[in-house]
C-alpha cells in the first residue's frame, strides 16, 4: 500500500524572543506563576510586517533542503493556520508563490492548535488517493496579532512560529513496520465553542478579534481527549503504548503533556518539550517539535512516533507515524 513518509522537516522562528520579564510591567503576572503553571520561560515575536505566509516560506525552504528538494519537486502545499495573511486567497498559496511554484496545488486547514495533526492526514489521504507523491505540510502561526495584551490569563501563553515536514509516498506493506503515517484520529464537537475563540470575524463583527480562553475548562478536556485520541489512533496502526519511542504533543502547556504522557505510561525522556523556548504556537508547535528534534538526531529510522494536539472547536486528534 501506499505511505506517507516523512523525508525532511524544517522550522522557522521570528528573531524577537520575549521572556516572560516582558510581562511583569504590562499586567499583573511575574515569570515564577508563568514558568510553574506552565512551563513556558520565553517566546518568539513576529516584527511587525512579517506576516504568517513569511514564516511558512522559511520553514517550508528549511524542509524542502533537508529533504534534498527543490520546490519543483512539490505537487501540493497543505498548511495549517488560524492567522492568515489575509481572509484569503489562503496562505497555502502565497507560499507556493514564494517558493517559485506554478503547478500543483495548495490549501489551508483550520483546526486551531489541532491544525496541523489535521493536516498531516488530509496530506496523507492526498497521497494514498495518488492525488501527489510529494506533499509540503506546514504550520504557521502569528498568534501575537490576536492577543488581548490586558489578558494576562491568555497574553502570556503564546508564541509565532512555523515548522513544515515533507511528505513523499513510498510502497510499504500495510502492517505497522513500515515507515510512514500508519493511522490517524480526528474529532471535533462544535458544543464547546465557548471554550476557546476569537471573537471577531468576516462575517460577523468585520474585525480580526481577540482570542478568549477559558484556560481550566480547556485544561481539563485535553488532559482527557489527548491521552484517549492518542490510544485510539495507536490502536489503528496496531501498536500499543509500550511501543512508542516519541510523543511529540501540541506544545499548549508542560502540565497538560506530563498529564498526557503519564496517562499513556510514557517517561518523560521520551516527549519531545518546546513550549519553554516557544510557548505555544498553535498549529506550528507540533512541526516546529519535529524540526527542533529531527535536527538534534533524536530520532532513528523506524522509531515509532506519536503526535497529538487539542485546541479550538474543540478539536483533537493524533496521527501515528514510523520514522
Ligand atoms: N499571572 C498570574 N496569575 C494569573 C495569570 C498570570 N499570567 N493568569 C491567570 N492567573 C490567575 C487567575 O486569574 C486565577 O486567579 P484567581 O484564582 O484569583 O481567579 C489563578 O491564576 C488561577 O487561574 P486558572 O485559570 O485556574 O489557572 P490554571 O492553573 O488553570 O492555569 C492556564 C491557567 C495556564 C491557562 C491553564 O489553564 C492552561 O494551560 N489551560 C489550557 C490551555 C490550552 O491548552 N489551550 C488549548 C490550546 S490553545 C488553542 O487552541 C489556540
Amino acid at each position: 500500500i501506499r505511505r506517507a513518509v516523512i523525508r525532511g522537516t524544517g522550522h522557522y522562528l521570528p528573531e524577537r524572543v520575549v521572556e516572560n520579564s516582558w510581562f511583569e510591567g504590562k499586567v499583573d503576572t511575574n515569570d515564577e506563576w508563568i514558568r510553574s503553571r506552565t512551563g513556558i520561560e520565553r517566546r518568539h515575536f513576529a516584527a511587525e510586517g512579517q506576516m504568517t505566509s513569511d514564516l511558512g516560506i522559511r520553514a517550508a525552504r528549511a524542509a524542502l533542503d533537508d529533504a534534498g528538494m527543490s520546490a519543483d519537486d512539490i505537487d501540493a502545499i497543505v498548511l495549517a493556520t488560524s492567522t492568515p495573511d489575509l481572509t484569503f486567497p489562503a496562505v497555502a498559496t502565497m507560499v507556493q508563490a514564494g517558493l517559485g511554484m506554478t503547478r500543483g496545488f495548495a490549501f489551508d486547514v483550520q483546526a486551531v492548535c489541532a491544525g496541523f495533526v489535521f493536516a498531516l492526514a488530509n496530506a496523507e489521504g492526498l497521497i494514498r488517493t495518488e492525488q501527489a507523491e510529494r506533499v509540503l505540510v506546514i504550520g504557521a502561526e502569528t498568534f501575537s496579532r490576536i492577543l488581548d495584551w490586558d489578558d494576562r490569563s491568555t497574553s502570556v501563553l503564546f508564541g509565532d512560529g512555523a515548522g513544515a515536514v515533507v511528505l513523499e509516498a513510498a510502497e510499504g506493506q500495510g502492517t505497522s513496520d513500515d515507515r510512514g503515517i500508519l493511522a490517524s484520529d480526528l474529532n471535533s464537537d462544535g458544543q464547546y465553542r465557548d471554550l476557546l475563540y476569537v471573537d471577531g470575524g468576516v462575517s460577523s463583527t468585520g474585525t480580526a478579534g481577540q482570542l478568549k480562553m477559558q484556560g481550566n475548562l480547556v485544561f481539563r478536556h485535553a488532559v482527557e481527549k489527548l491521552a484517549k485520541t492518542a490510544h485510539t489512533a495507536l490502536d489503528k496502526a496496531g501498536l500499543t503504548a509500550e511501543q512508542v519511542d516519541w510523543l511529540v504533543p501540541h506544545q499548549a502547556n508542560a502540565r497538560i503533556i506530563s498529564a498526557t504522557a503519564q496517562k499513556m505510561g510514557l517517561p518523560m525522556e521520551k516527549v519531545v518539550l518546546t513550549v519553554s523556548d516557544h510557548g505555544n504556537t498553535s498549529a506550528a508547535s507540533i512541526p516546529l517539535a519535529l524540526s527542533v528534534a529531527a535536527a538534534e538526531g533524536r530520532f532513528k529510522p523506524g522509531d515509532v512516533i506519536v503526535t497529538e494536539a487539542i485546541g479550538g472547536g474543540l478539536s483533537w486528534g493524533s496521527v501515528v507515524l514510523r520514522w
